[in-house]
């Protein structure tokens, strides 16, 4: 039994935290694809080719249903591997509806026409690649009317992350956080759309203020999968073991990652 988890790096850990201690009896598969990271500076086909190496990978392992911790690939790439590259037997799901329905007060599978929510002004924070492709602003349309979504390109702030280089993240959250506020004074809410943010949540908090509520996408996403394998417990796959896979150097992202969620944390080579 065995559920995967994918990101480009370390980003997705902060959905892979969330889901171990929602769903403390499913082992968790971690796939990063570290020497590929950032992919949010990358096009849609290298993205879409990354992707789907890497769910192959977690499919092998074990798992038939995969989570795309990333946004990136969920907004560059998942789409088009639902509709022709997903085996009929397995799942890969995304990290937006799910942040979507929490931000508009919708129930899973509410298919409804889109109505008015509370919500008015919506910042969001993501990659260039997720920004690029409006897939946010896609699937908030379904859902709700009458949202001002300003976007914010958050250049640098995977790689400084990845490197480790926490003082520069830091540094270009705040310089982020002031180049939506000249475009949005007043954001409501803000959205960290990017897997690798709630890692400088707190960073993101102080620079918007207190009044802005901001979501961050792990116990989002984690409550959704625990609803998702509760009407689908045989898409928990065969394999048994927890495991956390890199294409990077193993030592390396072993190291960052235990820095990041404060446990021991040992990663093997895909
Ligand atoms: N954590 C990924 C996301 O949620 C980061 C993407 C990247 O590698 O640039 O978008």
């Amino acid at each position: 039994m065995a559920v995967g988890i994918f990101d480009s790096g370390l980003g997705g850990l902060t959905v892979l935290e969330a889901a171990r201690k929602r769903l403390p009896d499913v082992p968790f598969v971690y796939f990063g694809d570290s020497a590929h990271a950032p992919y949010g500076v990358r096009d849609a086909d290298d993205i879409y080719d990354l992707t789907t190496r890497a769910v192959e990978r977690l499919f092998d392992a074990g798992c038939d249903l995969v989570i795309l911790a990333c946004n990136t690939a969920s907004a560059a790439a998942l789409r088009r591997m639902q509709e022709s590259w997903v085996p009929r037997e397995k799942r890969v799901l995304g990290v937006f509806v799910p942040l979507i329905e929490a931000l508009t007060e919708r129930q899973w599978g509410d298919n409804s026409p889109p109505r008015e929510v509370a919500v008015k002004h919506v910042a969001l924070f993501a990659t260039p690649a997720t920004v690029a492709s409006r897939a946010f602003q896609r699937e908030l349309a379904f859902r709700a009317i009458g949202v001002d979504v300003e976007a914010q390109a958050c250049g640098g702030v995977v790689d400084a992350i990845e490197e480790g280089d926490m003082i520069l993240a830091e540094a270009l959250v705040r310089s982020h956080v002031d180049a939506l506020r000249r475009k949005m004074p007043s954001p409501q809410a803000a959205v960290l759309g990017c897997t690798h943010y709630p890692l400088l949540q707190d960073v993101f908090q102080e620079a918007l203020g207190a009044q802005v509520n901001v979501y961050s996408q792990a116990n989002i996403v984690a409550e959704s999968l625990a609803d998702y394998l509760e009407r689908h417990p045989g898409m928990i796959g065969p394999g048994t073991a927890e495991a956390y896979l890199t294409t990077g150097d193993p030592a390396r992202v072993s190291n960052r990652a235990t820095q990041f969620l404060r446990r021991e944390i040992r990663f093997t080579a895909a």
